[in-house]
């Protein structure tokens, strides 16, 4: 593992606010793994929607508030596991944000046995998430889960 990732590590378990770490986490990801072109983190609200808290990208996404029955993101939350899409193009279920996403990895942040978020990550590159990418990126989301159920207790 690179520098980079035992920083992120320390910079989420060090942080109080959760958003400021769901911040760095979009920056950190956007700014090292190159096929990361947009990263954003979803909390569940309400227990039926997904709301964007952090984002990092070369613009925003529409889709602030996604209901959990919709999207890849929804799918991703209401299966609690990891989706990939190789072609965004070719999945009924995507919805579409912006035009050059080729491929996209949604990661489920557990708190407590439960989901209650997501790291939602973009890419222009068809079929450009590994099973690389998900373990390290199911590593990320566990240090997530651990700063929002710190800052939810
Ligand atoms: N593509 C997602 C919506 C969020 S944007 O990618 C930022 C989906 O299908 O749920």
């Amino acid at each position: 593992m690179e520098p980079w990732y035992y920083r992120l590590e320390q910079q989420i378990l060090d942080e109080r606010d959760f958003g400021r770490a769901a911040q760095e986490t979009c920056r950190t990801l956007r700014a090292e793994v190159r096929h990361y072109n947009w990263v954003g983190v979803y909390m569940i609200e309400g227990g039926d929607t997904l709301v964007l808290k952090a984002w990092d990208g070369p613009a925003a996404t529409e889709h602030v508030r996604i209901p959990i029955g919709q999207g890849i993101c929804g799918l991703a939350a209401r299966e609690e596991r990891t989706v990939i899409v190789d072609d965004v193009n070719k999945d009924p279920r995507y919805l579409a944000c912006f035009l050059q996403t080729r491929s996209e990895i949604v990661v489920p942040i557990f708190a407590k046995g439960k989901v209650v978020g997501e790291i939602d990550i973009d890419s222009d590159r068809p079929a450009a998430f590994t099973e690389a990418d998900r373990k390290q990126l199911e590593t990320v989301a566990e240090w997530l889960g651990k700063a929002s159920a710190r800052a939810g207790s």
